[in-house]
């Protein structure tokens, strides 16, 4: 065989493995552990900030480093795969429940902008920050900006709103996203969603990548036999 027939066996036998086990593009394990928490958060004695949201004074709250395995989305892109969530509702604005200025960009954010904020863990350090995630719930989905972190370790104070620390399982998102989703009325505010990393190359997802890459495969496939 020539050096292209081998290549192209090769791709081909490269993009079937992928698209029938999409699970090689996770970021991590495979098993749904849920996160042991790390320590654990005192909301100071003296609080002035008694909102719905915001700490309770002398209250304690557990905090984690890690989230659940980013999962790739499934068959069709349809909302059958992803990673689990809880989509919760944020004011990226000055003075907004969001505290201060966005973790990735030190911006404020205008509520109209597909915006998200992701949980200590799957912020990863900034990794995500300025690349898209794809959110779905109610047979939709939207693309939506990774621009800051859900901190899952601090809270309580003034840089956090004086909200407790994130879970670590939280996507906090922008009322653009929540819009976007037609999600409504009493919904909004806490609302069980998947989502899954966008490829930064353009392509709605990974799982679309190789799919498109085990097309092209094909056509070269058929075009040189
Ligand atoms: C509560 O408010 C008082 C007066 O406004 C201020 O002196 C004190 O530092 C505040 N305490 C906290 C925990 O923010
Ligand atoms: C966001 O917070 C700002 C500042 O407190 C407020 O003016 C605005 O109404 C809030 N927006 C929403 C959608 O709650």
């Amino acid at each position: 065989m020539s050096i292209t027939t081998n290549f192209l066996v090769l791709a081909l036998a490269a993009g079937l493995v992928l698209v029938a086990f999409p699970s090689l593009c996770r970021g991590g394990g495979d098993d749904d552990d849920e996160c042991q928490p790390v320590g654990t958060l005192w909301a100071p004695t003296q609080n002035n900030h008694s909102c719905e949201e915001c700490c309770e004074a002398g209250h304690s709250y557990k905090t984690y480093r890690c989230s659940p395995p980013v999962v790739v989305s499934g068959p069709g892109g349809g909302g059958g795969g992803g990673t689990k969530a809880i989509m919760t509702l944020n004011n990226f604005t000055e003075g907004g429940d969001g505290g201060g200025p966005s973790e990735c960009d030190g911006e404020f954010h205008r509520n109209s902008e597909r915006v998200v904020a992701l949980s200590t863990g799957w912020y990863a350090g900034g990794k995500r920050c300025g690349n898209s995630v794809r959110i779905w719930a109610k047979g939709r989905s939207v693309l939506a900006e990774v621009v800051d972190e859900c901190d899952s370790l601090r809270g309580c104070d003034r840089e956090h709103g004086y909200q407790p620390p994130c879970r670590y399982n939280v996507v906090d998102a922008s009322q653009a996203v929540w819009d976007a989703l037609r999600i409504a009325g009493d919904d909004v505010g806490e609302y069980p969603i998947t989502w899954s990393d966008a490829c930064s190359v353009g392509y709605r997802d990974c799982y679309s990548f190789f799919r498109a890459f085990l097309g092209i495969s094909i056509i070269l496939f058929i075009i040189v036999f």
